[in-house]
């Protein structure tokens, strides 16, 4: 049975993953960690251990002590805060992703690393980037994931590290908040629409960019995850696709359980990063090598996210 790591635990992919590990593994069987520290650690989240991912002694201590054979290595900048701290977003995401690495190396641990549809730029293919389509990002964050990618690949090729990766679209969910990204106004907009019937985007409302509602997101992970190796043919990472839609798009479908919603548009920083992003990925390879499958659809996705936090919201 694997003894699994996650870092970044805490953040809005992590809180669901190790639900997720802790439900197939068991409990005590996925150590959840993050560099913050929690002065009173929900059940939910134990056995958590404060561990910043820079610190490669402790990193290496807590593997060796909790006998670690698996590590989920979420612990990252993301592409709207990454463009506001260009060179603490490449430290944490490339030095992180070394201390890993270089740990699984002699350690031979297999590893999750996310990439993003972030390693795209604006001189791709926009309307639909292939798995080797051009990777040539403007942002800060997108550079450190083609960098990431790459040395993925190179530890795999060069030390036989078994390391997966998935570009993970934007992701909406409903559980833990999105840690500063471009896409983050798809999750932001439905607690505005269910508390204030009003929101206003910081994205162009025909800004199309590729998304995934968070249990496909964890079952894609998993999947890959548990795929044997010799299907897991590509060590960069994996393109997978579930929707594309625009703001305007998603706030009529929200519109529909919700009439009165009204939505304003007022573009900051973050359009030119989502501009710079493809509006689809073709996900073929993925499909083909792992069998990846989406289950939900635009319609599924908003009526499943309202469910879900209506119970959470007082205001309705
Ligand atoms: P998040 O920002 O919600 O969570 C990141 C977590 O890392 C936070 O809890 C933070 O406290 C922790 N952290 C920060 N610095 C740390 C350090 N030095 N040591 C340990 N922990 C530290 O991010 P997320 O959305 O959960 O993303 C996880 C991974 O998935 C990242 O690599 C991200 O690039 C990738 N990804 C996310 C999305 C998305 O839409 N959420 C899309 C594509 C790729
Ligand atoms: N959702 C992520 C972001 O916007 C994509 O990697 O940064």
């Amino acid at each position: 049975m694997p003894k699994i790591l996650v870092t970044g635990a805490l953040g809005q992919i992590g809180t669901e993953l190790c639900a997720a590990l802790r439900l197939i593994h068991g409990q005590e069987q996925v150590i959840a960690s993050d560099i913050r520290i929690l002065n009173d650690t929900p059940f939910a989240i134990r056995p958590y251990v404060q561990l910043d991912v820079l610190d490669k002694i402790a990193l290496h201590a807590l593997i060796l002590k909790e006998k670690i054979t698996e590590v989920y290595h979420l612990a990252a900048t993301l592409s709207a805060t990454g463009e506001k701290h260009p060179l603490k977003a490449w430290e944490l995401n490339m030095q992180g992703l070394f201390n890993v690495l270089d740990i699984a190396k002699t350690d031979k641990l297999k590893i999750f690393w996310p990439s993003s549809i972030a390693v795209f730029g604006p001189t791709g293919n926009k309307a639909f980037s292939q798995q080797h389509s051009v990777t040539a990002p403007t942002t800060a964050y997108g550079i450190s994931k083609v960098a990431g990618e790459l040395w993925c690949k190179y530890y795999h090729e060069q030390y036989g590290v078994d390391v997966r990766s998935i570009r993970y679209p934007g992701l909406i969910s409903h559980t833990a908040p999105p840690g500063g990204g471009t896409t983050d106004y798809a999750v932001d907009i439905f607690h505005q629409a269910l508390k204030h019937r009003h929101y206003t985007c910081f994205l162009k409302p025909h800004t199309t960019l590729p998304m995934m509602y968070m249990p496909d997101a964890i079952r894609a992970t998993l999947q890959l995850m548990s795929a044997p190796a010799d299907k897991v043919k590509i060590r960069i990472g994996y393109n997978v696709h579930a929707l594309s839609f625009s703001p305007e798009q998603l706030a009529q479908e929200i519109g529909k359980h919700l009439p009165s919603l009204k939505i304003y548009y007022k573009p900051d920083d973050r359009q030119v990063i989502a501009d710079s992003w493809p509006t689809s990925v073709d996900d073929h390879h993925a499909r083909q090598d792992w069998h990846w499958q989406h289950e939900f659809e635009l319609d599924t996705m908003v009526a499943d996210m309202l469910k879900n936090l209506k119970q959470l919201v007082q205001h309705i």
